[in-house]
């Protein structure tokens, strides 16, 4: 070989090794990216592709905690015999191993699958850890049709602890906070005195809480200022479709002073599971949108002397929205305002007009209608056009349109050339179809200017997840035979733990307590005499709190309410009699004798209280010193086992009477609920482990 030649062959090895060397660099950057999976939604630790044998077994598989797989995109052609998913701790796929079950926790044969995504969770509580592969394998012929290997370092997706909140000022102040998963972090012994003038949830990335961040919806959804804490432990959700990677911090801010209050860093890549909430995209139809609550939007656009507004709301099928104008200029309240209350029933959607004149249900008081009523029952217009409704994955739309200034005096005007103070609720209807007491309202004040040169947005995706069913508060029964006598008064009927848990039934805001319990239920012998010693209040001028005690075979109540049909399909027991012109009137109504909230409580936090007897120590009672009206029955052969004590002027208020021919064997009877509850939860206590 010539001098020229080796020179040559230099060349053409440096040149082969350039090549080689792209070759590799292109090939590990494709691999990086196939590891990384850097766009589309977290979904945990990327363990790879499925390798494809037989049967057009395909997919991508990820790990989403110890125990967890997820498979995206998984594909198999069915036409195995015997086949399943197969894990084992050998070497490679073969005889040894167990059945992984299927996405249903079955351990069927497999069936043919088309792009599906599922998880599967290994059985007997055996880890990722603890195996080497997971295969789709025929046992029969023992033949592996794809497989994918735990990788010798893997480490499950866990929840990791982070740091504590900066103690800057406020007394802002936290426990190391958990990061749960890529959507959920848990603040534990949070501190914050409630002092700021704005203050919030606020993240944003860079090295340092700014004004340049967004808001964090609070424990429960809401995005008003935030409350006082006291050493608590609350889960902050990342709204939309935001997960733990887009923030670098967290932080108690005040916006209106641009002050820091106290912040934790986030650290990058951290090895969380997925978060498992859905995140429900929308489409805006209106060009301006604001984020009520982490569960109600609403959007609008003005039109000449029109406006149009769209509510949409993560609410069940039957839940009404309500947004409106509030009843006072220089604030956000609910007595005065002029809302509109939004629905879908099996049938149609609804946009009413409703005029609030005081927080209770609406009533006929000395024959005039107060309360939460219709304008139409109030003698004025209906000013909601209703455009177009619909629900569509678990999120009711309704849109309608009123005039600015409608022709109804009664309506407010809604400003353009200023800001409005808006209300706005969510809850549940009541069996009328008229909203009862309110589940989710601010309790702060929100404007809005609705005149806009540029649209206004700052509405986010709807996430839904699995709720968890609250605890209830401790069911009550008086089954004692010696107790002839109940003292009725009235107080808050708490929050889902309290009347709405207990009964099912939606509330009103109040409930008969009887002998310091609230709505127990009560054992009555047929033949023996009781006496209900009543104080629900007796100035029939007052919409909240005028409330005789009737005895029915309606679990509703409400008498008073109701339409004469619906009344005659009663039968009315005690506590109504009826004039000569057929009228029911009331006969049990006493002086009032309230249990209420201290001053400034807030009574969306009544799910707090562990159980009825702490929260009824939080209460004030307050009773007019005047003897109580007697309601005396002796149920007899002729009375239904079950009958209900209730309220004769709202709906909802109190609970069961049983009606027993003896009180012996009863104790076997009241079986306590807990259990069953207990059997209903366990699968989902099982699943969320
Ligand atoms: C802040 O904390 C201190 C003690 O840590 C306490 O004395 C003070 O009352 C707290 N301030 C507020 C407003 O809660
Ligand atoms: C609504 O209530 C207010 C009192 O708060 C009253 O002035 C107004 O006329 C009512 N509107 C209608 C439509 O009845
Ligand atoms: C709406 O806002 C613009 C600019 O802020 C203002 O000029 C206009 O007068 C407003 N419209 C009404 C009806 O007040
Ligand atoms: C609830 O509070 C009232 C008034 O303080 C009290 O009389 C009653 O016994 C309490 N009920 C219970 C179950 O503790
Ligand atoms: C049974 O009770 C009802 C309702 O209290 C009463 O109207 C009726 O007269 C009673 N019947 C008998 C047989 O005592």
């Amino acid at each position: 070989m010539t001098l020229s030649n080796n020179v040559l062959c230099l060349q053409l090895q440096r040149r082969l090794l350039l090549v080689v060397v792209t070759f590799f660099l292109l090939l590990s950057s494709a691999l990086a990216q196939g590891e990384e999976e850097e766009d589309g939604p977290y979904r945990g630790k990327y363990l790879g592709k499925l390798n494809s044998y037989h049967h057009q077994v395909s997919g991508d598989v990820y790990a989403v905690n110890e125990f967890t797989f997820l498979i995206v995109g998984f594909n198999y052609d069915g036409n195995g015999a015997d086949t399943f998913f197969w894990s084992g701790a050998s070497n490679r796929p073969g005889p040894q191993g167990f059945i992984v079950p299927d996405e249903y926790g079955k351990t069927n044969i497999l069936d043919r699958y088309h792009n599906k995504d599922f998880t599967l969770t290994l059985p007997d509580r055996k880890k990722i850890t603890e195996i080497k592969w997971l295969a789709v394998y025929d046992l029969n012929n023992q033949n592996n049709f794809g497989d994918v290997y735990i990788p010798e370092d893997f480490e499950p997706p866990m929840p990791q602890l982070g740091g504590t909140f900066s103690k800057r000022s406020h007394n802002v102040s936290s426990s190391s906070i958990q990061i749960l998963d890529s959507k959920t972090i848990r603040i534990k012994d949070f501190t914050y005195d409630g002092q700021g003038k704005r203050t919030f949830f606020w993240t944003g990335v860079g090295a340092q809480p700014s004004s340049r961040g967004s808001k964090l919806p609070d424990e429960r959804g809401y995005l008003d200022p935030i409350r006082k804490y006291n050493m608590e432990t609350i889960d902050l959700q990342l709204p939309g479709d935001k997960t733990i990677f887009d923030i670098d911090w967290i932080s108690v801010y005040d916006v209106a002073d641009n002050e820091n209050y106290g912040h934790v860093l986030i650290n990058d890549g951290l090895n969380v599971p997925p978060s498992l909430v859905k995140v429900i995209p929308f489409e805006f139809s209106l060009p301006n949108c604001r984020q009520l609550h982490k569960d109600l939007q609403v959007s609008w656009e003005v039109f000449g002397p029109q406006i149009t507004f769209q509510l949409s709301g993560q609410v069940a099928a039957n839940d009404y929205m309500s947004f409106g104008i509030s009843g006072s200029d220089v604030s956000s309240q609910m007595i005065g305002s002029d809302v509109v209350v939004a629905y879908i029933d099996e049938i149609r959607g609804y946009s009413v007009d409703y005029n609030i004149t005081s927080l209770a249900p609406c009533v006929q008081v000395l024959g005039q209608n107060k309360g939460v009523c219709r304008d139409d029952v109030v003698g004025g217009l209906d000013s909601f056009q209703l455009n177009t409704y619909a629900r569509k994955d678990g999120i009711n739309t309704i849109s309608f349109r009123r005039l600015l200034k409608s022709s109804d005096d009664g309506d407010k005007e809604i400003f353009l050339d200023r800001s409005n103070y808006v209300v706005w609720a969510f809850g549940q209807l009541d069996s009328n179809n008229e909203p009862a007491f309110h589940t989710y309202y601010p309790k702060s004040d929100i404007v809005i200017d609705f005149n806009t040169t540029e649209p206004v947005n700052d509405c986010f995706a709807f996430t839904s997840q699995k709720e968890t069913p609250p605890q209830l508060w401790e069911r009550t029964r008086i089954t004692d035979a010696s107790v002839r006598s109940f003292n009725a008064y009235l107080g808050p009927s708490g929050g889902l733990r309290g009347y709405q848990g207990l009964t099912g039934h939606v509330s009103s805001g109040l409930a008969w307590y009887i002998n310091g319990y609230m709505i127990p239920e009560l054992y009555l012998k047929r033949g023996l005499t009781y006496t209900f010693k009543v104080r629900g209040g007796n100035n029939p001028h007052s919409p909240e709190h005028y409330h005789p005690l009737v005895i029915t075979d309606d679990p509703q109540g409400g008498y008073d309410r109701l339409s004469d049909a619906k009344q005659s399909e009663i039968r009315v027991l005690a506590g109504v009699e009826f004039t000569r012109r057929g009228r029911p009137k009331p006969t049990a109504a006493g002086p009032l004798c309230l249990s209420r909230y201290p001053p400034n409580y807030d009574r969306r936090l009544d799910d707090i209280f562990p159980t009825f007897k702490k929260f009824n120590r939080s209460l004030i009672t307050e009773c007019v010193d005047e003897a109580p009206a007697l309601l005396e029955i002796t149920p007899n052969i002729t009375w239904p086992d079950t009958v209900y004590y209730n309220s004769f002027t709202h709906g909802n208020m109190g609970w069961k009477i049983h009606i027993v021919d003896s009180y012996t064997n009863l104790r076997n009877g009241a079986r306590p609920l807990t259990w069953s509850l207990a059997i209903i939860l366990l699968p989902w206590m099982v699943l969320q482990y």
